[in-house]
C-alpha cells in the first residue's frame, strides 16, 4: 500500500495533469483525480467524475475517501464575471474540504494553485519583482477567498496547507485551450503552412519586456516539495522556472523550430483573424496524419491575444522557495523546444 495518497482537483487540466503524470510511476503515492470529464490521457491513476460545485454529489462520492493524505487543489471554474469566479472558487474548495476532512482521519497536507494573478498580472503593470507579502489588490480576485478560508480552516489542526504562484504555465491539456502552449504551437504551424515569416502576433512591448515561464513538469515536483517538506508548511511561494527571458530572444529559435525565418512583430487581432481557420486545420490533420483535433477545443485565441498584449515586466522573486529549501530550476528555453517537439511527436503539430 502506498505511503501516501494524492487526492487531486483538476486532474485533467494544464497543472494537476502534470502531477497526475509526475506521481503516475511513483510507487510512495496512490492518486485519486477529480474532474468533471473523463481521464483523457494515458496514466494509472483512478479518476473520478465530479461536478465540486455540486455539494450533494460531493457528500455522495467523496465520504468514503479516509486513506487520502494529500489534497492538491487545482480546479478552476470560468465563469464570465471576476466576482463569479470568486464565488464559484470558494465554493468548490468548501465543498471538498468540508467533505474529505472529517472522513480522511490521517490528512497532511492541502495545497491551493495559485498564481501570478495574485498580484494581478491579468489586469495590468504589478510591483516587480513581486514578493509573496506584497500588498493585495483591489479584490475579487479569486484566490483570496481560497486562501484566506484554508488558512482559517487549519487553525488547530494536524494537517498544513501550502500554496503555488506559478507564472504562464507550460504544459498539455486536451480539456484546456486556455493553454499558453498551444496557442504559440498552433499558431506556428498554421503561420508555416500559410507561407508566412513567424511573425510576433502579440503588441510590441511584449516582444520586448521581461517574461517569466514555468514548466507544468517542474511545478509538478515543487507541488510534491511544498506538500512535503516541514520548511515549506503553511505558506505560499512563488514558483516560476526560476530564469527571466524575452520573446525577442527566444523567438529566432522558435522560427528554427518550424523552419520559417522569424518575421518583425506585427500584432494582430489573433481571435478574429483565426476564427476562419478551422477548414484549414483540418486539411492539415489530414495532410500530415495529425491526431484529430478541432481548433477550438485546443487554442482559446483571445487568451493567447490577451496574454501577448501585456506590456510590463513580469518577475516574481524566488527567494521565498529558495530560502525554503527548492533548488530546481529550469531553462525556459530549452523548454519551449522540449515542449513544441513533443507536440510534434505525438502529432498534435506537423
Ligand atoms: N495555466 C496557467 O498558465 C496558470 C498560470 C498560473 C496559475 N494557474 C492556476 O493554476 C490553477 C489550475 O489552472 P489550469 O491552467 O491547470 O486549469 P485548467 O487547465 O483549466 O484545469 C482546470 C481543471 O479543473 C477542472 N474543473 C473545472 N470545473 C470543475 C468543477 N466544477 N468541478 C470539478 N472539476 C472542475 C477541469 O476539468 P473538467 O473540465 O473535466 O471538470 C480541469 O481538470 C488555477 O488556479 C490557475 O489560476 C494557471
Amino acid at each position: 500500500m502506498a505511503e501516501n495518497v494524492a487526492l487531486i482537483a483538476g486532474a485533467r487540466g494544464i497543472c494537476g495533469r502534470a502531477l497526475v503524470e509526475h506521481l503516475d510511476d511513483d510507487p510512495a503515492w496512490e492518486v485519486i483525480g477529480i474532474s468533471r470529464g473523463p481521464k483523457d490521457f494515458s496514466a494509472g491513476a483512478r479518476f473520478i467524475a465530479l461536478d465540486l460545485l455540486d455539494r450533494a454529489a460531493c457528500e455522495a462520492v467523496l465520504g468514503n475517501l479516509s486513506h487520502v493524505t494529500h489534497v492538491f487543489f487545482n480546479a478552476v471554474t470560468r465563469p464570465s464575471t471576476a466576482a463569479q469566479k470568486a464565488e464559484e472558487a470558494l465554493a468548490i474548495l468548501v465543498n471538498l474540504i468540508e467533505v474529505i476532512e472529517p472522513v480522511a482521519a490521517n490528512l497532511k497536507h492541502v495545497q491551493l494553485m495559485q498564481g501570478t494573478n495574485w498580484y494581478g498580472s491579468h489586469l495590468g503593470p504589478f510591483p516587480t519583482p513581486a514578493g509573496e507579502d506584497d500588498p493585495r489588490m483591489m479584490p475579487p480576485n479569486f484566490y483570496y477567498p481560497q486562501h484566506d478560508w484554508l488558512v482559517e480552516r487549519r487553525k488547530g489542526k494536524s494537517w498544513t496547507w501550502s500554496g503555488l504562484r506559478p507564472h504562464g504555465v507550460y504544459g498539455f491539456s486536451s480539456a484546456n485551450p486556455v493553454s499558453h502552449l498551444n496557442g504559440l504551437a498552433l499558431y506556428g504551424a498554421i503561420s508555416k503552412e500559410l507561407g508566412l515569416p513567424l511573425r510576433f502576433p502579440g503588441r510590441p512591448g511584449h516582444f520586448e519586456r521581461i517574461y517569466q515561464f514555468t514548466d507544468a513538469r517542474h511545478l509538478a515536483k515543487g507541488m510534491v516539495w511544498a506538500a512535503t517538506s516541514p520548511g515549506a508548511a503553511d505558506a505560499a511561494f512563488n514558483f516560476t522556472n526560476g530564469d527571466f527571458q524575452r520573446w525577442c530572444n527566444l523567438w529566432p529559435m522558435i522560427a528554427d523550430f518550424f523552419a520559417i525565418p522569424a518575421g518583425p512583430v506585427q500584432t494582430i487581432p489573433l481571435a478574429a483573424m483565426m476564427a476562419d481557420k478551422e477548414p484549414l486545420w483540418a486539411e492539415m490533420g489530414r495532410k500530415y496524419g495529425l491526431r484529430e483535433t478541432q481548433l477550438a477545443d485546443l487554442v482559446d485565441w483571445g487568451f493567447n491575444e490577451r496574454i501577448w498584449a501585456t506590456e510590463f515586466d513580469q518577475l516574481s522573486s524566488m527567494n521565498k522557495a529558495r530560502k525554503a529549501g527548492w533548488t530546481g530550476v529550469v531553462d525556459s528555453a530549452e523548454m519551449l523546444l522540449r515542449l513544441l517537439g513533443e507536440m510534434r511527436e505525438t502529432r498534435i503539430i506537423p
